[in-house]
């Protein structure tokens, strides 16, 4: 946030998201709550802050008039919260013997994975904005070598695999309890779909076909008058942050709805992995019996499997890094999210911990289960477990899609 404008850190850019000091005062208020009340025992810090920062009281529109804490305030209670945790952090026992939100210290990482999806939130929030108001810092970028070679689909044999956190790292409670599915064989996309191949849709008419999309869909595209991805220009140039430049065919299609995923797949003659199918593809080892924390296995992410992190701030061409699942499918972390066709819904036996307002408010609603991570999630999020979600309308996430089709 140190390049961005005081004023920019204030305004609305978008409707659809927080000012970004709302989302610094948030980070500090989840973190006083859960470390220092909740796992601690103390007192609120700020008692009349619990409100403000509170996402289920405010929802995001209205937040712009809220009486949120402004720069050098919120990074002051950010700071004076950072210092009590950490003192209540020497004295918790985050053995597998403490209280439940200490053990294995828990709501320790809750706390991390918490602002590191923020930090992500927050670069929506930077794109949407204006071209200017955010000029990403030089980055070093990622080392890319030539996209590998390899056959379009990969076919996933039928059978039973453990769905869901395998126990060998923190979890989130929708990625509980791990349990059996049994699928029928199917292929999948070896790579997400590319910018080159979205193109072809696009200019094949695929905007204009109602009998490629979903009722629902084609109401959307109807009402707003969708020709493209978000940032695409309508003199085939793309825009990051503060550059247009030409569209890149090797690069994924991101800024996509579920809708514009759903039609292309539609349009190509397959469909969207279901959710199901999607971690098969990214953790089953079938060899082994047992479900990876990772494609690629059990080692953290590191930039030559997966393209996370913010550290290209962009993705890399489909194919060009290494991290392939048992069965050879690509980048199925990082780069850009990935629809999934699936309801957001809680596995059989889920039991909401430590709150409900993380993900059991919204389980049987409209929203769709996206998986994968993009370049800017942080890697404490990136795992082959891990859901997010978002309404089947919304293009501000870094998200695209790949397809499957029955085999
Ligand atoms: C999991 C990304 C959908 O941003 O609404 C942040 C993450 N939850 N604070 C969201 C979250 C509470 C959540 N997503
Ligand atoms: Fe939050």
């Amino acid at each position: 946030m140190a390049p961005v404008a005081a004023q920019d850190l204030e305004r609305v850019h978008s409707p659809l998201m927080s000012p970004l000091l709302w989302d610094l005062g948030h980070i500090a208020a989840c973190e006083d709550l859960w470390l220092c009340q909740r796992a601690g025992g103390l007192a609120p810090l700020r008692p009349e802050l619990a409100r403000v920062y509170d996402a289920a009281e405010t929802p995001r529109v209205g937040r712009g008039d809220i009486p949120y804490l402004r720069l050098d305030d919120a990074l002051e209670f950010m700071q004076q919260v950072r210092e009590r945790a950490l003192e209540v952090l020497d004295r918790a026992d985050i053995s597998p013997e403490g209280d439940r939100l200490n053990a294995h210290g828990f709501v320790w990482e809750m706390v991390v994975q918490h602002e590191h999806q923020h930090n992500e939130t927050m670069l929506q929030t930077l794109q949407l904005a204006e071209a200017g108001v955010y000029v990403p810092p030089n980055q070093p970028g990622t080392q890319v070598a030539d996209p590998r070679e390899g056959p379009e689909t990969i076919r996933i044999p039928g059978g039973a695999f453990g769905m869901g956190d395998a126990g060998r790292g923190f979890a989130y409670d929708n990625e509980r309890p791990s349990h059996e599915r049994v699928l029928a064989a199917f292929e999948i996309d070896r790579t997400p779909v590319t910018n080159g191949q979205f193109g072809d849709f696009v200019e094949d008419g695929g905007y204009r076909m109602p009998e490629l999309w979903s009722d629902a869909g084609w109401a959307w595209r109807e009402r707003e008058r969708v020709e493209r991805p978000l940032y695409w220009t309508s003199d085939g140039r793309e825009r990051r942050f503060d550059r247009l430049t030409a569209i890149d065919p090797a690069m994924p299609v991101m800024h996509v709805s579920w809708h514009e995923a759903d039609a292309y797949a539609r349009w190509a003659g397959r469909r969207l992995p279901t959710e199901a199918e999607w971690e098969k593809a990214a953790s089953w080892d079938a060899e082994a019996g047992r479900a990876r924390r990772y494609p690629w296995g059990e080692e953290r992410p590191s930039p030559d499997r997966a393209n996370l992190d913010q550290l290209a701030f962009g993705p890399v061409p489909v194919g060009a890094l290494e991290g392939a699942t048992p069965d050879g499918v690509l980048a199925m972390l990082g780069d850009c999210w990935e629809w999934t066709a699936s309801p957001f819904t809680g596995y059989p036996g889920f039991a909401a911990f430590p709150y409900r307002e993380y993900s059991e408010v919204f389980f049987g609603g409209e929203y769709r289960v996206l998986r994968g991570g993009s370049w800017a999630t942080r890697p404490s999020v990136a795992r082959n477990s891990f859901r997010n979600w978002d309404l089947p309308e919304r293009r501000q996430i870094f998200a695209g899609f790949r397809c499957a089709r029955d085999a």
